[in-house]
């Protein structure tokens, strides 16, 4: 049985690997560590209570002692590090809890990791991985007729949550070079689908609008992101972790820019098809224009030639199918959205939306 820690696997993209992984394969042990923040959801994993090949520890990247114990005790062979503060806005209002995980936390990850890398035998050595999730916003803005980010662009991050995470990136970056730790990076485009929390837009538009809410799009919606099925996504992981040249960065996108408008319009149309009952149909006229967020970049577009090539990875879904099956589990997961919504999430929605 082979070993892989995860951190922040209770958060939506880890909890979808944690259970892509032990699909796809018998061989492996899972442990995931957590520190649960508002974000993280144990429901998320709620489907391997029993399986013996999972373990949730509750825990903190950032605390070396507990790390310490964790390495010498499940002796990992691979590490892939979720663990993060998140959200934009939230590192707009309050930056200091994205330095502590985002930075110090990876830190202290990347060192108790060196200290047991080092420990072992030559092929050990060899064998292990520190696969580290990162996002495309390190590269900062584009221009709406720029070429996509490659692997190549300087970094230029803009909001407090990109530049912990490029500092984050920086960090993986120097123990690989400086101690041979095998590492790798991955800089993903927004992600979509099941066990996301409802504070990023897709699934604040689905849960607001089958309830008859405003739809909030900040400025005038013609921000372009990028978006990659959360399974695509996964699927990229697992062979950058088996295939991934060590010291290499890999960008992943879902070959799918759309701007906000579009998507929230497709969102409305599809819960039409779905609810053509609904109060508020059609559904677009809960369409809201609000005040822009501060320094809200205004494009991200993924090159994602280098993983195609050497990995042969290619997403699947396309954006049709994957908001489909992504509204459809929103509507037939009702206690999810209301634990997801316990909490202090109703304090951070009239925060940030208060002035509509
Ligand atoms: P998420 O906010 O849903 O989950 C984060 C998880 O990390 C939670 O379970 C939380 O409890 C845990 N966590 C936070 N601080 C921790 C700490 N100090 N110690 C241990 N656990 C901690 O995040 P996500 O959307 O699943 O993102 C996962 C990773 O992917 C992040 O590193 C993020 O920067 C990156 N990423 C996400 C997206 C996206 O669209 N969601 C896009 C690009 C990159
Ligand atoms: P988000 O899901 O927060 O991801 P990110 O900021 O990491 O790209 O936002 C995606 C886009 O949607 C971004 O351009 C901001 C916009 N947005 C809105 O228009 N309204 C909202 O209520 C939210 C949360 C985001």
């Amino acid at each position: 049985m082979s070993v892989i820690l995860v951190t922040g696997g209770a958060g939506f993209i880890g909890s979808n690997f944690i259970l892509s992984e032990l699909r796809r394969r018998d061989d492996v042990r899972i442990v995931n560590l957590d520190c649960l923040t508002y974000a993280g959801n144990p429901m998320n994993l709620a489907g391997l209570r029993g399986d013996s090949r999972y373990l949730f520890i509750h825990g903190n990247i950032g605390d070396g002692c507990w790390l310490r114990n964790l390495f010498e005790r499940y002796r990992p062979e691979a590490v892939v590090n979720f663990a993060a503060e998140t959200h934009v806005d939230r590192s707009i209002l309050g930056p200091e809890p994205f330095v502590r995980t985002n930075v110090m936390g990876t830190c202290c990850l990347l060192e108790e990791a060196r200290c047991y890398w080092e420990s072992l035998p030559a092929s050990g050595r060899k064998a292990f991985r520190f696969l580290h999730i990162s996002t495309d916003e390190v590269y900062g803005s584009l221009k709406l007729d720029s070429p996509p980010f490659t692997e190549e662009n300087p970094f230029a991050p803009n909001s407090p949550y990109s530049a912990s995470k490029a500092a984050a990136d920086h960090f993986v970056r120097a123990y690989g070079h400086t101690y041979g730790l095998p590492t790798l990076t991955t800089n993903c485009s927004n992600n979509y689908g099941p066990r996301q929390f409802p504070e990023k837009m897709i699934p604040l538009m689905i849960l607001n609008a089958l309830e008859g809410k405003a739809l909030p799009v900040y400025g005038d919606g013609r921000n372009v992101r990028d978006w990659l099925f959360v399974e695509d996504h996964c699927d990229a992981l697992h062979r950058v972790l088996t295939h991934g040249r060590p010291g290499e960065t890999y960008n992943i996108g879902g070959h799918c820019e759309k701007t906000n408008l579009e998507v929230v319009t497709t969102i409305c149309r599809m819960l039409d098809a779905i609810r053509p009952k609904a109060p508020r149909v059609p559904h677009e006229s809960l369409i809201t224009f609000v005040e822009d967020r501060p320094g809200h970049d205004l494009r991200y577009a993924i090159d994602s030639s280098k993983i195609e090539r050497e990995v042969g990875w290619t997403p699947k879904e396309t954006f049709e199918t994957g908001l489909e099956r992504t509204i459809r589990w929103y509507i037939e997961n009702p206690a999810w959205v209301a634990a997801a919504r316990s909490g202090d999430y109703h304090v951070w929605i009239k925060r940030q939306y208060a002035a509509q």
